[in-house]
This record gives structure tokens, sequence and C-alpha cells, in this order.
């Protein structure tokens, strides 16, 4: 099959335009740097003609509220136009677990509104929300920190490996459309002010984590449940210690700023 990969140089695009190769699927991995622009557009019928499938794990590059909702209402109207086109059969989005809960923030407003353009499309389609990317535990701390300290609310989460991420969505994006929400997850829940304590010190890094019920999280206030999936989440088998010791995990260590949904060690911005 023909699938496309928008965002195909992001951290799970990367991880999943290879896992589909590796199943014998001709993955094309599609982002601006390959000429293809699903804000303005650029290059986008071209990557489609013959595409069975669209996965869409792109992500914007400004996290201001205007500036988020744009790309993805933009880009989404812009990818299920084009795909309509060309006859494509199914459409796969990656999402959050918890968006519907988390709408005091500008970012997930966004993604809700990405998430209603797909499902009143005509295409079949699968939207899979992940929990959030070991990765992305330190773009956590850096927007909870304030001085040597960070502050997060003793709220639930079930944090996952972004190589489970990867497999989760290459496995839904072959199978049949469910035209609904899948979730997944990891493996393990643990408390947020302690999972970043663990992943701060697994990189040396000084800071302080205090459990404060008030913080809020980009913005948001946690419920306890807010950022865990349902009964029925596939669940990832990597733990998160486990993640720590792999010699290709980047140490957790300071980041200057940090945005939901920019979870990469590798590629944290802005
Ligand atoms: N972080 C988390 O914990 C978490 C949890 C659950 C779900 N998610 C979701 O996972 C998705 C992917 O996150 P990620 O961390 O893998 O993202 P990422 O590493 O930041 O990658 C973003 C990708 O989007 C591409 N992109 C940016 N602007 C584009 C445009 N105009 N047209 C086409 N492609 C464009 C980038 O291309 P360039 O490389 O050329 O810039 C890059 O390939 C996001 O939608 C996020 O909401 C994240």
């Amino acid at each position: 099959m023909k699938i496309v990969v928008i965002g195909g140089s992001g951290l799970i695009g990367s991880k999943l335009v290879k896992r589909l190769r590796e199943h014998g699927h001709e993955a094309v991995a599609a982002s601006p740097d390959s000429g293809v622009n699903t804000l303005t557009g650029e290059g986008l019928a071209a990557a489609l003609t013959g595409a069975s499938v669209v996965v869409d794990v792109s992500n914007s590059p400004s996290f201001e509220d205007a500036a988020v909702l744009k790309f993805f209402e933009t880009s989404t109207r812009n990818l299920l136009t084009n795909g309509a086109a060309a006859g494509v059969g199914h459409h796969v989005a990656l999402s959050v677990v918890g968006t519907d809960r988390l709408l005091e923030s500008g970012y997930f407003r966004a993604k809700i509104v990405q998430e209603k353009l797909i499902k009143e499309s005509s295409i079949p389609y699968s939207i899979v929300h992940a929990t959030q990317f070991f990765e992305f535990v330190k773009s956590i701390a850096a927007a909870a920190t304030e001085g040597d300290t960070v502050r997060l609310p003793p709220v639930f989460i079930q944090p996952m490996a972004a190589d489970d991420v990867a497999s989760a969505v290459a496995r839904i994006a072959v199978g049949k459309p469910v035209n609904g929400t899948v979730e997944v997850a990891g493996p393990e829940r643990f408390r947020l002010d302690e999972l970043i304590r663990r992943g701060l010190r697994a990189g040396k890094d000084p800071r302080e984590v205090v459990a404060d019920p008030e913080a809020r999280y980009f913005g948001a206030k946690l419920g306890e449940l807010t950022l865990v999936p349902g009964d029925d989440a596939r669940l990832g088998e990597t733990r998160f210690d486990d993640w720590l010791r792999q010699p290709t995990t980047t140490t957790v260590s300071r980041a200057t700023s940090g945005t939901p949904g920019v979870g990469s060690v590798a590629t944290a911005k802005p």
C-alpha cells in the first residue's frame, strides 16, 4: 500500500515510516523539507496521488494560540480536500488522550478542531489518542519550572515510549478504519510529579519537583484522571525505567521551554 506520512520527519513520523517500510509498504515521508506543506498546500496533490492511506503525525511549529489553531485547521482542511480528490480510503491522525478535557489550553482546542474536521469529512478515518510520550518529560518539566523548582499537580499519568506509539499507529494505519477514536497508553501509571522527578533525576537535573495540587499543566487545571485513558486502551510494552536505561535515550535534561505536543528529546522546540 502507498501510505503517506504527514510529518514523516518528526519524532513519531520517522519511526512510523521505518516500521511501515519494514512491513513492505510504500511509505512516503512528507514534510516541508521534502516539498510537502500542508499549511500552504504545496506538493500535497502530487504526494497523495495513488495513496491508500494518509497518516497525519505533523505538529505546529508555533504553539501560540492563534498560530496553532491556524495550523491544525488549515492543514487538516487541505489534507482532507486533497485526500478526497485522490481517493484516499483511510485518514489516520494522532492526537492526545484527554484532549476534550483540556480545553483551557489553546493547543488542545486546536486539536479538537482537527478531530472535528476529520469526523465530518467523507473519508473513513481512525483517530489515535496517545498519552504523553516519555520523550515529552523534559518539556513538561520546562513548562512547569519557576527558578529551580518544578511545580506539578500529583495527578495520574500513563505515559508511553515514542517507539510504542509508532508501532500502534502503524498497526492502525494498515487496518480497517475504525471511524472513531482508539486510545493507546503506556503499561504503568505514575503520579505526574513522581514521573517528572524520576526523569529529571535520571538526567542528573538538580531541579526540585514539588507536588502542588493548584499547579497547572500548560495552562489547564487537571483532575485526577484527566490525562489517563479509559479501560479499553491498547497498552505499549516499554516501561519508563527500561526506557531510561536504553543507550539511545537522551537524558532528560533542562530545556528552556516546553509546549504540549513537542515531545522529542532529539527535536525539542521551540
Ligand atoms: N508529545 C506528546 O507527548 C504527544 C502525546 C500524544 C500525541 N501527540 C501528538 O503527536 C503528534 C506528533 O508529535 P511529534 O512529537 O512526533 O512531532 P514533531 O517531532 O514535532 O514533528 C512534527 C512534524 O510535523 C512536520 N510539519 C511541520 N509543519 C508542517 C507543514 N506545514 N506541513 C507538513 N508537515 C509539517 C514537521 O516537519 P519538519 O521536520 O520539516 O519541521 C515534522 O515532521 C502531534 O500531533 C501531537 O499532538 C503528542
